[in-house]
């Protein structure tokens, strides 16, 4: 089992510059990748078990069908899944694929949290010792080309995490990892669809807080980087559809006027009573769109997975 680190530590200097232009943007956002340090890893599992959060519960056995279809395309493959945190997707996957089968595939999980890595890593190799594991921490939206490439490839890339990137970003995501990709390769990308507004809008404001905690964890990581004063408690969480985007927005919505100051900065960032801090989108697809979204990639679309509803769809992706 081998272990790869490309991720900026506290203190980086890109990160910081980036963390405050965001901050200085009118209006201001801070970008959802760091949500997930090691707190908010934990956050987002617990939200993934929450009754109101639906993807994971139909993704999980939409996967397990999918995996029973496609398991011979596994063979001699790399399996690279993008944002693999705690690997219990893959799980899923791999126990539908025959030991025989597991024994030809090396495993490259890729996330940003070291932590998610190292720990998902060391239980996989327990529960499938006849396979390869290669980690890699990094931002697979930068280091896309540090995953080799002389075998046949498996992208995933599940959750629907490809949802946070505008229509714009997501198309250079899977340009750029289109003009990787080789014949053989294929990439299965779990996408959220269009429903309900009501179901929509419930899965991201749930009964018990847990996402409002994750919400403003994005304050604590942020002082973390910045050397800030946010309280979290100045915050409320908001989280609602944008019809127009066909995207769930959250905001951090400021319960006063705040003064932000950092040893970073010469002049405090004023925040106002009411103003908001833009920190994510989750975008949701329609077959029409993904389609139009794959062709603009330079993609085509093999096959599209669902569920009965049609609530959540793994698509199944090549190169044109
Ligand atoms: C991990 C990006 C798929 O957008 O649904 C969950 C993150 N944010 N609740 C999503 C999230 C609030 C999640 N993704």
């Amino acid at each position: 089992m081998i272990i790869e680190d490309y991720m900026p530590k506290v203190g980086d200097n890109g990160t910081q510059e980036l963390l405050l232009s965001c901050l200085k943007s009118n209006p201001k956002t801070l970008p959802s990748v760091f949500f997930y340090d090691h707190h908010g890893s934990e956050l987002y599992e617990e939200i993934t078990r929450l009754d109101e959060y639906y993807p994971p519960k139909i993704e999980i056995p939409l996967l397990r069908s999918t995996a029973r279809k496609l398991k011979s395309e596994l063979k001699d493959c790399d399996i690279v899944e993008l944002g693999s945190g705690d690997c219990s997707k893959i799980s899923v996957l791999l126990d539908e694929v025959p030991e025989k089968i597991r024994r030809t595939i090396v495993y490259y999980p890729v996330d940003v949290s070291k932590n998610a890595i190292e720990k998902s890593a060391c239980n996989l190799q327990e529960k499938y010792p006849e396979m390869g594991i290669h980690g890699i921490t990094a931002d697979f939206l930068k280091h896309i080309e540090k995953i080799p490439g002389d075998r046949k490839r498996f992208f995933c890339f599940f959750g629907s995490t490809i949802g946070n990137l505008s229509e714009e970003k997501a198309i250079e995501f899977m340009g750029n990892l289109g003009k990787e990709m080789n014949e053989n390769d294929r990439l299965l990308l779990g996408m959220d669809m269009v429903k309900d507004i009501d179901v929509l809008e419930k899965a991201y404001n749930d009964s018990k807080g847990v996402t409002a905690e994750f919400n403003k964890n994005i304050l604590i990581v942020t002082n973390n980087h910045l050397g800030t004063n946010f309280n979290p408690d100045d915050f409320e969480h908001v989280a609602f559809f944008n019809k127009e985007y066909s995207r769930i927005e959250m905001h951090l919505r400021a319960k006063k006027d705040l003064e932000v100051s950092s040893p970073l900065l010469n002049e405090a960032i004023r925040v106002k009573k009411g103003e908001t801090i833009h920190t994510e989108n989750s975008h949701k697809y329609t077959v029409e769109g993904i389609r139009k979204m794959a062709d603009a990639a330079g993609l085509s679309v093999a096959q599209i997975f669902s569920d009965d509803k049609r609530w959540f769809s793994l698509v199944e992706m090549v190169k044109k």
